[in-house]
């Protein structure tokens, strides 16, 4: 071992040796090309200093676009890896509850939203052609109120950009781990009342 590492350390002195290859740099300019049309264009000589200054910038061409890669995804809705993971957003049912009107349901018509407070719990509830549905008004990430953006139909986080959908659904956010999406509430109609299940 002590022999091997000795010649690794001998070949590694070797002038130019971090220089990198004529087949890596190639190789480079290949995946450059093929990836990304703004790639910049390989110079003609590439050789000694050129080589490497055409590796520092080949380098960061590719860095920015795993930047650009990265704001994309943070800036558009994340894939939703299956339809059990809408589903997993839990529902709030606190242990010591009771069903409270929280808008007439002759205001709520379908597409309509309402915003309520039962206390401790604020929310939104909205109809649609699916039915009713009711979900906590707090953002998942720190808790900031969340308004509802009467053009996108969305719950809008004023704290950190972020947009939640009326089903709580996550659409956008900003942050380097995406929010949890919102919790929901139990509700439901009766006697021309809309009610959600929330705390006493
Ligand atoms: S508190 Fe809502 S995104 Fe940070």
């Amino acid at each position: 071992v002590a022999q091997l590492r000795a010649a690794i350390t001998l070949a590694a002195a070797r002038p130019g040796a971090d220089a990198p290859s004529e087949e890596f740099v190639a190789d480079l300019q290949r995946r450059l090309a093929a990836g990304s049309a703004s790639a910049p264009a390989p110079t003609a000589a590439i050789v000694g200093p050129a080589r490497r200054r055409f590796v520092l910038v080949g380098s960061v061409a590719a860095g920015a676009a795993a930047i650009g890669a990265v704001a994309d995804h943070l800036l558009t809705r994340p894939e939703r890896a299956s339809e059990d993971e809408a589903a997993a957003a839990p529902t709030l049912t606190p242990n010591v509850g009771a069903w409270r009107g929280v808008v007439a349901a002759a205001d709520l018509p379908e597409g309509g939203v309402h915003g309520f407070e039962l206390g401790s719990v604020a929310g939104f509830v909205s109809r649609d052609s699916s039915g009713l549905r009711a979900v906590s008004g707090v953002c998942t990430h720190l808790a900031c109120r969340l308004n509802l953006n009467p053009v996108s139909r969305q719950l809008d986080c004023p704290c950190h950009d972020t947009s939640f959908a009326l089903d709580g659904e996550l659409i956008r956010y900003q942050l380097r781990v995406p929010p949890p999406p919102l919790p929901h509430l139990s509700v439901r109609e009766r006697d021309g009342t809309i009610e959600v299940f929330g705390p006493l």
